[in-house]
């Protein structure tokens, strides 16, 4: 048995988000109200009824900043500004006040460990020249060999070609993403004041909370000379002791401490979540209550439909979260990884394999390994109602309420993220474009929306990303292509089905709600259950797993090819039909309150 005791919001309401259900929007991508091809400010706004229909408690939304999109909106020019694409800040302000009239919160999504190249300071630290107090803002190093014209180390990028970009007078500067996102100097004493401005300007204008980038990456130490000894991308940015010199530094902490400080002068205080790829060992820094508060656990987002996988996610989840004195977070889905409805459809592999199967099955646009859609959807069904009666916060991507699958077949010429544009990386991946492809709302095809499945109107409307005169005019088209089987999963066809994807989210959040227990223990059931069973279809270990609150309500999944059986007491709800003498199927969960 596991047991936290802890405040929840139900004891503390400045605690909302230590079991909160968190909506990630990915702007671009939501809904278009302009016509202009990328889903706009006014869209989420316009979308604030289905998404309190939902149920959800809070909406995360991924960076909506000025930005040439070299990253989709990672590279930020402006911190304390909308996109024009995307609408203005009078829209964000009616953002905010929408949906706190609809009891949802805010988290904006801020970006510290790197702008962009057309951001004010990075094109003054160009100008500047070696040595000035603007180079001094980002990093900047002399290059190797004798004229200086080989980078300061060898470190390639996350995405692909060398982490150094030279500038006209010969310096470096370091980006650990793009050449387009150069890295911040957070030694510098007015980039880190400039972001204290930043995190007060969002709760200014609303925003409950932050979403914080690459939470690991901002102190670096770059004195030293066993630098070529460690990478960017690999193994070691689990390093365990704080000693690499770009990840996971002790320094780190510091910054968030003087955050945490700032936070606490708002009421409620405000509320951060770290990305943080380090070592499990120390998640709990970043999510303790001087710090951030919680943290990205992306267990189960890295994993296949494994039992044991899922079982061992949960117990280490729940212990960090125990270390850290927070609660912890789950996350199936996000704008990073393969959408988890095709990765459950997909060949299984034990163990977490980073997505290398679904990662090559999308490098084949889809054609090297078969998508079972209905076993994947089968496997997400189950998998939420699992996800949902755990104790923290859980984290739903935009589309995963209506099953959305992966789009595998983007093809090559229309996708945006850099991973697709580099030469050698693009022979290894696809990049993320295939969980980004916008929203299907209305599965007729139309001529009201110019057959877009109603993410963009038919003509343009000015606003956003549309000028006065070209009102009228007919919309651009989507910026990532939609596949015609998008109807399928529109969200108004599944709004009328009662057995779809989407009902069974709205009724699952709406029964967490009335269920969801103050204190976060839990308590295994299945303990001895992986083993007894036959192994799964595609190979992989059989089992339940079964778990209780407090209150007596139960989680079992079925994992195994044979049905289980299930304890004494009330079935609330389930992700499938049970067989006809009442047992559990493959792939189903049932919530119970037991007797
Ligand atoms: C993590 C974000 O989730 C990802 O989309 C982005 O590319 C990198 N950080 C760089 O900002």
């Amino acid at each position: 048995m596991t047991s936290i005791d802890t405040n929840t919001a139900a004891t503390d309401p400045s605690l909302w988000w230590k079991q909160a259900v968190v909506y990630q929007v990915y702007p671009r991508s939501f809904k278009d109200t302009t016509g202009s091809g990328l889903g706009d400010i006014a869209g989420v706004t316009a979308k604030i009824p289905y998404l309190k229909e939902l149920g959800v408690d809070a909406i995360w939304l991924s960076p909506f900043y000025p930005s040439q999109l070299a990253d989709g909106g990672y590279d930020v020019d402006d911190y304390r500004n909308v996109d024009p694409k995307l609408g203005t800040m009078a829209d964000f302000d009616e953002l905010a006040q929408t949906a706190h009239a609809a009891g949802i919160r805010i988290v904006v999504d801020i970006v510290p460990n790197h702008s962009s190249n057309q951001h004010e300071w990075f094109k003054a630290a160009v100008a500047g020249g070696p040595g000035s107090p603007e180079r001094d803002r980002y990093i900047f190093r002399d290059g190797k060999g004798p004229n200086g014209d080989q980078p300061p180390t060898d470190w390639i990028a996350s995405f692909g070609g060398p982490a150094w970009t030279r500038v006209p007078d010969g310096q470096w500067y370091l980006h650990m993403f793009t050449k387009e996102q150069p890295d911040w100097n957070w030694k510098n004493p007015e980039v880190r004041a400039d972001f204290i401005r930043t995190l007060r300007f969002w709760l200014d204008h609303g925003a409950d909370g932050f979403r914080v980038d690459v939470a690991h990456g901002l102190a670096k130490d770059l004195e030293r000379d066993d630098l070529d000894d460690f990478t960017i991308i690999g193994d070691d940015m689990s390093a365990t002791d704080g000693t690499h010199p770009l990840y996971d530094r002790n320094e780190v902490h510091d910054i968030y401490r003087e955050w945490r400080k700032v936070f606490n002068e708002y009421n409620p205080p405000a509320f951060a979540v770290a990305e943080a790829w380090v070592h499990p060992s120390r998640q709990y820094l970043y999510a303790s209550t001087d710090e951030l508060g919680q943290v990205f656990n992306f267990e189960f987002a890295k994993m296949d439909w494994i039992r044991d996988s899922f079982h061992t996610a949960i117990e280490e989840g729940l212990a960090a979260a125990e270390r850290s004195g927070s609660t912890s977070t789950w996350v199936m889905s996000n704008h990073d990884v393969p959408r988890h409805a095709s990765r459950y459809g997909l060949p299984q592999v034990p163990s977490s394999s980073h997505h290398q199967l679904a990662k090559d099955w999308l490098l084949r646009d889809g054609t090297s390994y078969t998508e079972d859609r209905e076993k994947g959807s089968r496997r997400a069904r189950a998998a939420i109602l699992m996800e949902l009666a755990l104790p923290g916060s859980a984290y739903v991507y935009q589309g995963e309420e209506l099953g959305l699958p992966e789009v595998a077949d983007i093809p090559w010429d229309q996708l945006e993220d850099p991973t697709a544009f580099h030469r050698v990386r693009n022979q290894s991946e696809k990049g993320r474009d295939g969980c980004r492809v916008p929203l299907p709302w209305v599965a007729a095809d139309t001529s009201a929306d110019g057959g877009t499945f109603g993410f963009s109107p038919a003509a343009k409307v000015a606003g956003a990303g549309v000028t006065a005169s070209e009102a009228g005019q007919p919309a651009e088209k989507p910026h990532l292509p939609q596949p015609a089987w998008f109807a399928d999963y529109a969200a108004d066809k599944e709004d009328s089905d009662p057995a779809s994807m989407l009902n069974l989210y709205r009724k699952a959040l709406q029964l967490r709600h009335t269920m969801m227990p103050t204190d976060t223990s839990l308590t295994w059931l299945d303990e001895d259950r992986s083993s007894d069973l036959p192994d799964g279809a595609d190979g992989q270990r059989g089992g339940v797993i079964a778990y209780r609150r407090s209150n007596g309500w139960a989680s079992i999944t079925n994992f195994s090819m044979s049905p289980a059986d299930l304890p004494e007491g009330t079935i609330l709800l389930a992700s499938g039909p049970l067989t006809d003498d009442g047992l559990l199927p493959q792939d189903t969960t049932v919530w119970m309150s037991l007797n």
